[in-house]
């Protein structure tokens, strides 16, 4: 599979009779992960860029298990905080594995990162703004530093997460070379420049996506020539999965064309980083039918999953393929009606399809949602005091628990920890 250069696993792939038994065991709702697809993502990936650094961005999917088979695939870690930095460094990863990509960062982040760094001097620091550049002085740090640029060009699957011209994300593009030269006088290892043109980016926009890495190759030939060389350029990630059933996948021979071409000569070395792609599609979210109900202009299908558990369609309007895993198994073929599935919270836009075409289904049906293995667990939340669920991941033939579900003691916890800690001190 490594050898092709383009590949998707649809949700009607997964085998039904095997997910209904997770579900029979373990519960619902249910994260489902397939580290095998992860893996293959990866080394996939990694041949198309053979000559690049591939670091993988920790936010798409946290869990130990997913950084760990992508570490020991060879991946580096690229993380958002210091909680994805400890996420990573528990993994097994070594300090030059780990970017730390400080966005606006809470000072309690960047003195946790900076305690890190006395252990692991390897650490890289991506800083998006000459404040977090001070922060950093201010603490000691002349570690690697890398600079975060907005380039201002975006692409992604809706503006929420186009984040290459958004204000908020690094230091314009024509001031880099300044911030470079005073941060490189002021003794820091300048290391390399950054950035990410956003998140879900298709086939159609190819050209935004060259455009972006060309004004990346000719700052890199600016700064070199001022500051010095650099060791890499990391273009970021954002490299877009199919999630209709009628989307083709990327090729990414193409993109990786693309990529050098728009690059040129840089005497540094590339670097990605994405998330999505190695997940997205090694994972399903399992959720059981409690209600069928005739509204008035469709039928609702009441589900035990909503927007807590998975918030893509409700924040982006974001497409999930959803199938029927009991209809799949059962003996007769089943008629197909337009349906609305909707989860348990108390919003309107907690529903993961509107008037879909979908077999008939029943109270007791469980409902597979693919797609869910990027950017699922990771925002799920406890709104409505809704404990969030297990999560289980397949490996060598084997299901196993990887994080427990919680449950109602566990949303009241902190509170209680709270209040017999201020008893004890009072
Ligand atoms: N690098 C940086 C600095 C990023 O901010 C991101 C994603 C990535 C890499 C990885 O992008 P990816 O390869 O996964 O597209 N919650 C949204 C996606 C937000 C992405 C934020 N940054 C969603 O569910 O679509």
């Amino acid at each position: 599979d490594a050898a092709d250069s383009s590949s998707v696993r649809r949700l009607s792939e997964w085998d039904a009779a095997e997910l209904q038994t997770l579900v029979d065991g373990y519960g619902s709702p249910l994260y489902v992960l397939d580290l095998e697809r992860v893996r293959q993502n990866y080394r996939r990936l990694a041949a198309a860029f053979p000559d690049a650094d591939v670091l993988y961005a920790v936010k798409a999917n946290a869990l130990g298990d997913v950084l760990a088979a992508l570490h020991e695939e060879g991946a580096g870690l690229e993380c958002a905080s210091a909680g994805e930095v400890k996420r990573a460094l528990e993994a097994g990863a070594s300090g030059s594995e780990v970017h730390y990509t400080a966005v606006n960062p809470p000072a309690r982040d960047l003195d946790w990162v900076v305690d890190a760094w006395d252990e692991h001097p390897e650490l890289t620091i991506t800083a998006g703004s000459e404040d977090t550049i001070d922060r950093l002085a201010d603490r000691g740090y002349d570690g690697r530093l890398c600079l975060r640029v907005n380039p201002g060009i975006g692409a992604g699957h809706h503006e929420k997460v186009q984040t290459g011209a958004a204000a908020k994300f690094g230091v314009p593009a024509e001031r880099a070379v300044d911030v470079l030269a005073d941060a490189a006088g002021r003794g820091f290892d300048v290391v390399g420049i950054h950035s990410h043109v956003g998140s879900g980016v298709s086939s159609d926009q190819l050209d935004d996506h060259r455009e972006f890495v060309a004004r990346m190759g000719d700052l890199a030939r600016k700064v070199s020539h001022v500051v010095g060389d650099l060791e890499f350029v990391d273009v970021g990630g954002g490299f877009g999965v199919p999630y209709r059933e009628d989307e083709e996948p990327l090729d990414l021979a193409s993109v990786a064309a693309a990529t050098r071409d728009a690059l040129g000569e840089v005497d540094a070395r590339l670097a990605i980083e994405p998330g999505r792609y190695f997940v997205a599609d090694a994972g399903v979210l399992l959720t059981d039918v409690n209600t069928v109900k005739t509204a008035r202009d469709t039928t609702v299908v009441g589900v035990d999953a909503g927007m807590t558990t998975l918030i893509r369609p409700a924040m982006y309007d974001a497409y999930h393929p959803i199938r029927n895993l009991t209809a799949d198994t059962a003996a007769d073929e089943r008629e197909t009606v337009p349906q609305t599935v909707a989860g348990p919270i108390c919003e309107s836009g907690d529903v993961f399809c509107a008037d879909r075409e979908l077999p008939t289904t029943e109270r007791g049906d469980v409902l597979a949602i693919g797609n869910a293995g990027a950017y699922g667990y990771e925002m799920a939340n406890q709104y409505n005091s809704r404990p969030r669920p297990a999560s289980i991941v397949l490996e060598d033939g084997d299901a196993r628990l990887a994080r427990r579900r919680e449950t109602v003691d566990d949303v009241t916890r902190v509170e209680r920890e709270t209040h017999s800690v201020s008893e004890t001190a009072s």
